[in-house]
C-alpha cells in the first residue's frame, strides 16, 4: 500500500531525511516512532504531497506521491501534526467544506458525512463551532475529516499528544477501529500505543531508519532477551557450569541473596528457544534447586532508548 525509496529531504542545508525505504503492506498499522526532529512528520508530509522529496520516490495504493500526485492524495487520509481545523467554522460545516474539497459528489456528500460523524462519535458537537470544543473532540474532527472520502490509507502525525488520559483511550479506540479495514501509519510518542495499536513499529533517528518489524523481531534484533534464574547451591560450581553454556562474550551477572541462594542474569542466545530448558536440566542434573526460572525481555522503551538516545553533549549538536 505503501512503498518508499531512498527518500530524502533537505530543508536548505540541514538533511532532514536521508535516504528512508520502507513498504507497509495492505491491513498494517505501523506506528511510527522517533525522538523530536527525527524526520517523522517530514516523511508524512511527502507521503501525503504537502512537501516534495529532494531525492527518492514513494507511491501510495501503486500511485506515485509527486508524479501521480492527485490520485495518491485520494487514496490516503491525513491527520497533520497541527490540525487545520477553522475555529470559526460549525463541526457540520467543516465537514461539509472537506467533503467538498475532496470532490464527493454534492448528491453524495450527506451519506458519506454521515459515516464519518458516526465512526467518531460526533453526532453531540455537530451544531457547535470547533473553537469551543475540547482537545478530545477537535481530534476526532480532525479524525472524520481525514475518513470521509473512505481512503484505503491514513497517515496520522502524532494523533494522540496533547491529549488527556481519557481522551487518549478514546482517539486510541477510535483509531483501531478505524485500522481494522484500512492501512495505517501513525507517529507517536506514546510506547505502550505501539504496543497495544500497532502490528509493526519503524524507529527512525536522525533522517535514517535504525529499527523496523514486528516488535517481537525488533526486540530479538535489538535488544534481545534475557534468562534470569535463582538458584540455591555453590555459587562458583554453577558459575562454571552456566559459564560453559553461554558464548564466552554472553553477559553473565550475579546477585547474592543469602541462604546459599544466588541470581544470575544471562543474555540469551538469540537462536535457542530450548535454551531455558537446558539451563534447568543442567542445575538439576547437578541437584542444585531452582527457585526461579524467567525469561526478561526488553521493551521497546529500552529499545527506544537505546536506538535513539544519546549524550547531552552529542544531542546539542545533532
Ligand atoms: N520547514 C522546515 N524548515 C527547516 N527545517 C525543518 C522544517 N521542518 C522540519 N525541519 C527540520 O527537519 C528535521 C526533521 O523534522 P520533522 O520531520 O518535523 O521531525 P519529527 O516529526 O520527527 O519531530 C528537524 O531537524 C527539523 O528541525
Ligand atoms: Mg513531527
Amino acid at each position: 500500500m505503501i512503498e518508499v525509496e531512498q527518500l530524502a529531504k533537505s530543508y536548505g542545508f540541514a538533511q532532514a531525511l536521508k535516504g528512508v525505504s520502507f513498504t507497509v503492506q495492505k491491513g498494517e498499522v505501523v506506528g511510527f516512532l522517533g525522538p523530536n526532529g527525527a524526520g517523522k512528520s517530514t516523511t508524512m508530509k511527502i507521503l501525503t504531497g504537502y512537501l516534495l522529496p529532494t531525492s527518492g520516490r514513494a507511491s501510495v495504493a501503486g500511485h506515485d506521491v509527486v508524479a501521480d500526485s492527485v490520485a495518491a492524495r485520494r487514496c490516503i487520509g491525513y491527520l497533520p501534526e497541527t490540525t487545520p481545523l477553522y475555529g470559526e467554522m460549525r463541526v457540520d460545516e467543516y465537514l461539509r467544506f472537506c467533503a467538498e474539497i475532496r470532490g464527493i459528489p454534492a448528491d453524495r456528500q450527506p451519506g458519506a458525512i454521515g459515516r464519518a460523524v458516526e465512526r467518531c462519535a460526533l453526532q453531540r458537537v455537530l451544531g457547535k463551532n470547533i473553537i469551543e470544543l475540547s482537545k478530545g473532540y477537535k481530534q476526532r474532527v480532525g479524525l472524520a475529516q481525514a475518513i470521509v472520502h473512505e481512503p484505503p490509507v491514513l497517515v496520522l502525525d502524532e494523533p494522540t499528544s496533547g491529549l488527556d488520559p481519557n481522551q487518549i483511550v478514546e482517539v486510541r479506540s477510535l483509531i483501531e477501529q478505524l485500522g481494522k479495514e484500512r492501512t495505517v501509519i501513525l507517529s507517536t510518542h506514546y510506547l505502550q500505543e505501539v504496543e497495544k495499536s500497532c502490528t509493526r513499529v519503524i524507529i527512525v533517528d536522525r533522517g535514517r531508519i535504525v529499527a523496523d518489524g514486528t516488535q517481537a523481531q525488533v526486540t530479538a534484533a535489538h535488544g534481545g532477551s534475557a534468562l534470569r534464574l535463582r538458584v540455591r547451591g555453590p555459587a562458583e560450581a554453577v558459575r562454571e557450569q552456566l559459564q560453559q553454556m553461554l558464548p564466552p562474550s554472553a553477559p553473565l551477572t550475579a546477585e547474592g541473596g543469602g541462604d546459599g541462594v544466588t541470581t544470575w542474569r544471562l543474555g540469551l542466545p538469540a537462536a535457542s528457544a530450548a535454551f531455558p530448558a537446558v539451563v534447568a536440566e543442567q542445575i538439576c542434573r547437578h541437584g542444585w534447586q531452582l527457585l526461579e526460572l524467567a525469561v526478561e525481555r526488553a521493551s521497546l522503551e529500552d529499545i527506544f532508548r537505546q536506538l535513539t538516545g544519546r549524550k547531552a553533549q552529542e544531542a546539542v549538536h545533532a
